[in-house]
């Protein structure tokens, strides 16, 4: 199993690339299952859960060919072709289902575009329970038949969906997902009420409406979808990932320098960046990216909340939290979206972090100095948290389980190392 070394205390300078964001890429391949057109995605990042869906939707009998780098592109993401234009399985099983969460929602454009499906409850998650609910209610307010039955979800909706009103009783960012990619095949009218305003919302309503979808007011807390007959192909370049940003924001803080994280878009993440601002950072939009830098300066201490977009994401409570670690000060992180994350605050602890746990909320008292250790990735967000905190640990730490990792940080180490980071992969 991979491991990655990291030897603390370079500070970062240099041009890191921030590539497509994994958490719209899922959604938008999916999507692909709605037309037998072939959908185009630019700008995807090469990561082990789109490798992962990629063979999730060949299950379905779906195409996906990788297309290269186009001349002048400076990052190392990809374009898909894909294609669905035979469907020869509307199952989606366990075994596949178990191993990324997200994969669950090709339930809403196999029951929206064949009128059935069979998908593997997700099962259990690191972070959290994680029900998916308020998934199966939106497809229900849209006249799907749902059975559960031996682990699976069987819907069905042999005369099509109807549209109609769906309320979540709270923000939810896959239930919006599937309300849309339901709702865009449906007879009829449809208003998502407290839809989930994330920007991975929107680029699917940008792409989805490309395809011909009637969608407004994505972006909003209330989204209307007016149902159409058939969708087509199109070409969509998928959005900025603005957790990679943040991630790379909150290392630069960490160890000083001066950092462009390319192509980022401020707009995406304003307030992880106040945040960042507030902490000591200075932070400066370019038409070029993000750029950071922090001298010599202390980390100022912060109070956060994890709140559903456009505040502070839970994606990057983790990350802050390493940060915190080193602050003048007490900072205190309250995490509401989900009920497990603190599971880097052993691992933390482990490098030297002073944090106190009382339910959903951390407190962090900062230390002078962490010292390296060798420690365990946990999930995707804490795992990287670590890898922020070994930047700035004394000596040496390897993190463990480093697969955690390659689901959602493209060349982590690459883009690290070329701003002067010590950082390797030791592989076996
Ligand atoms: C997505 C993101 C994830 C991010 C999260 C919150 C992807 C691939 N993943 O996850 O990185 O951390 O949004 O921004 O985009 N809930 C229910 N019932 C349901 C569905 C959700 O109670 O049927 C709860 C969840 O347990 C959680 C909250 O709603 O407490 C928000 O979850 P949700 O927004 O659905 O997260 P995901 O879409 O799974």
């Amino acid at each position: 199993m991979d491991r990655i070394r990291i030897t603390g205390g370079r500070q970062l300078n240099g041009v890191i690339p921030i590539s497509g964001a994994k958490n719209a890429t899922l959604p938008l391949m999916i999507a692909s299952l709605l037309t037998q057109d072939t959908l185009i995605l630019d700008n995807v990042p090469r990561l082990a859960d789109v490798r992962l869906l990629q063979r999730i939707l060949g299950n379905h009998g779906v195409d996906v060919m990788i297309a290269g780098k186009r001349p002048g592109e400076s990052t190392d993401n990809q374009t898909l072709h894909i294609s669905a234009a035979n469907i020869v399985d509307t199952t989606a099983p366990y075994d596949l289902v178990s191993k990324m969460r997200a994969s669950f929602w090709v339930v809403a454009p196999l029951l929206a575009r064949m009128g059935r499906a069979k998908v593997s409850l997700p099962g259990g998650c690191a972070i959290g329970t994680r029900p998916v609910d308020l998934l199966i209610m939106a497809l229900e307010r849209l006249g799907a038949q749902i059975e559960i039955d031996a682990g699976y979800v069987i819907a069905s909706a042999p005369r099509g969906l109807q549209g109609n009103e769906i309320v979540f009783p709270k923000v939810t960012v896959g239930g919006t997902h599937t309300a849309l990619m339901a709702a865009v095949l449906a007879n009829g009218t449809s208003v998502i009420e407290n839809a989930a305003c994330e920007p991975e919302v929107g680029d699917l309503a940008d792409c989805l409406n490309k395809m011909g979808a009637k969608i407004s007011g994505a972006g909003t807390t209330r989204i209307t979808v007016e149902g159409v007959a058939k969708l087509n192909g199109a070409r969509h370049s998928v959005l900025p990932d603005r957790i990679e940003t943040g991630t790379y924001a909150m290392a630069v803080a960490m160890t000083g320098g001066d950092v462009m994280l390319q192509n980022a878009r401020p707009e995406l993440l304003q307030a992880a960046l106040d945040t960042l601002a507030q902490a000591g950072a200075n932070i400066t939009a370019t038409n070029e990216g993000i750029r950071v830098t922090r001298n010599g300066g202390g980390i100022a201490p912060v109070t956060v909340t994890t709140e559903p977009f456009p505040g502070f994401p839970t994606d990057l409570q983790a990350q802050l939290m390493a940060l915190m670690t080193r602050a003048k000060g007490t900072s205190t992180i309250t995490e509401t979206i989900f009920e497990n994350r603190f599971m880097h605050v052993q691992e933390l602890a482990r490098l030297g972090a002073r944090i106190h746990l009382d339910g959903q909320k951390a407190t962090i008292e900062g230390v002078d100095r962490l010292k390296g250790a060798p420690v365990m990735a946990t999930d995707l967000r804490a795992s990287v948290s670590l890898v922020i905190a070994a930047l700035a640990a004394e000596g040496e730490t390897t993190v463990n389980r480093v697969y955690h990792l390659d689901r959602g940080f493209e060349r982590l180490e690459a883009k690290l190392s070329a701003c002067g980071a010590s950082i390797e992969r030791l592989s076996g």
